[in-house]
């Protein structure tokens, strides 16, 4: 039976890509040889790594402008980390939009580093929404934010014009809209929801905000260094990292991020259509600050639940449960989502 996997990450992968990963691990490249056991200095791997660090930036529209895509490890947690060690002067401080969970683990990692100013937080309304109208400190050393909350189903619409170096938690929505990202000074995604495999982070970054700080960075979190080893420091990641520039090729076939805003605008829509004209279904994040990639919502009547689960399990729909932090569902409809899952779910919510 066909499955439709809406987990929120890891997640769904397109499925040429997971066609292509698993001829890999076989035979990678007709060498005979499985991905899995070639070295990452092998010139098939840094063809690899060169290209998918080339295509990210690409994808972005940020080729030739100042920027450096590293594929780490540490997952994006380890980024909360790394960028106050990287960018947070000794006496400095750094300013957070606090608009959920994540980000608020950011924020916490910052606090052993230094100042930390919370510019808003959505918190007292458990992150049904964005906050707008704050204002950035200039006197910061950065500015934080999280443009998609995977948990609350919210996304920024729109960014400020940061004055001071502009940095962003893009793991839930990263490659799935057209921006400006040259407004953004470092992005950062672990590559489980719209890009790979859990296992490596995307981290592309503006080299003229590094060297700044006048703290000394161990190598392992120092971006100067991975930038220098071009991606390479120490052992990377490599099926990860393969898997993801597959997805990325796929990304690019696919008409880029205008195609993927495109396929992904028309799955929102439709769900959230649903949603809002269905009286069995509400929707838990404020209208104007949903997300088009984790759509959260929840039953007006928890006598339905018991039905509406099984119904869902019949369909062959997986990972729809709700994070404990909001309750009821959250549908992940990520780049790779085919709109014929979303219609599935769509019918099964009309049959309730
Ligand atoms: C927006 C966001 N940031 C950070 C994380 C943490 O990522 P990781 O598990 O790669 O450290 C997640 C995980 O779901 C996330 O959704």
């Amino acid at each position: 039976m066909k499955k439709h996997n809406f987990s929120a990450g890891p997640s769904i992968l397109p499925h040429e890509v997971l066609q292509k990963a698993a001829e890999a691990v076989l035979n990678f490249n007709n060498s005979g040889l499985s991905i899995l056991e070639i070295s990452h200095r092998s010139k098939d791997f840094v063809a690899v790594m060169d290209e998918a660090r080339s295509l990210a930036l690409e994808l972005l529209g940020l080729q030739n402008k100042g920027y450096q895509a590293l594929f780490l490890h540490g997952g994006a947690s380890l980024e909360f980390l790394m960028i106050p060690y990287n960018l947070l002067k000794t006496n400095g401080k750094a300013a957070y939009l606090d608009t959920g969970t994540w980000a608020n683990a950011a924020i916490k990692e910052a606090k052993n580093f230094g100042e930390t100013l919370v510019v808003a937080s959505s918190k007292p309304e458990n992150y049904n929404h964005i906050p707008k109208n704050f204002s950035i400190p200039t006197e910061a050393d950065y500015f934080h934010c999280t443009s998609n909350n995977t948990i609350f189903g919210t996304q920024i619409q729109d960014f400020p014009n940061s004055p001071i170096p502009m940095v962003c938690d893009m793991s839930s929505d990263i490659f799935s809209r057209e921006l400006d990202f040259s407004k953004f000074d470092l992005i950062y995604a672990g590559a489980q929801k719209n890009m790979g495999p859990a296992g490596t982070t995307l981290v592309v970054v503006k080299e003229e905000i590094l060297g700044k700080t006048g703290r000394t960075i161990p190598n392992m979190l120092n971006y100067q260094v991975h930038i220098e080893k071009e991606s390479m420091y120490n052992t990377p990641s490599v099926y990860a990292i393969y898997v993801s520039y597959l997805t990325l090729r796929w990304i690019k076939e696919n008409g880029g991020v205008v195609g993927m805003q495109k396929r992904n605008n028309a799955k929102a829509q439709l769900l959230y259509n649903e949603i809002d004209n269905n009286p069995k279904f509400v929707g838990s994040a404020n209208k104007e600050d949903r997300s088009a990639m984790n759509v959260t919502f929840l039953l007006t009547n928890e006598a339905d639940k018991e039905n509406f689960d099984l119904l869902c399990k019949e369909a062959g729909i997986s990972g729809l449960a709700g994070h404990r932090s909001v309750g009821g569902y959250r549908a992940s409809i990520y780049n790779a989502m085919p709109i014929e899952s979303v219609q599935v779910l769509v019918d099964v919510m009309r049959k309730i």
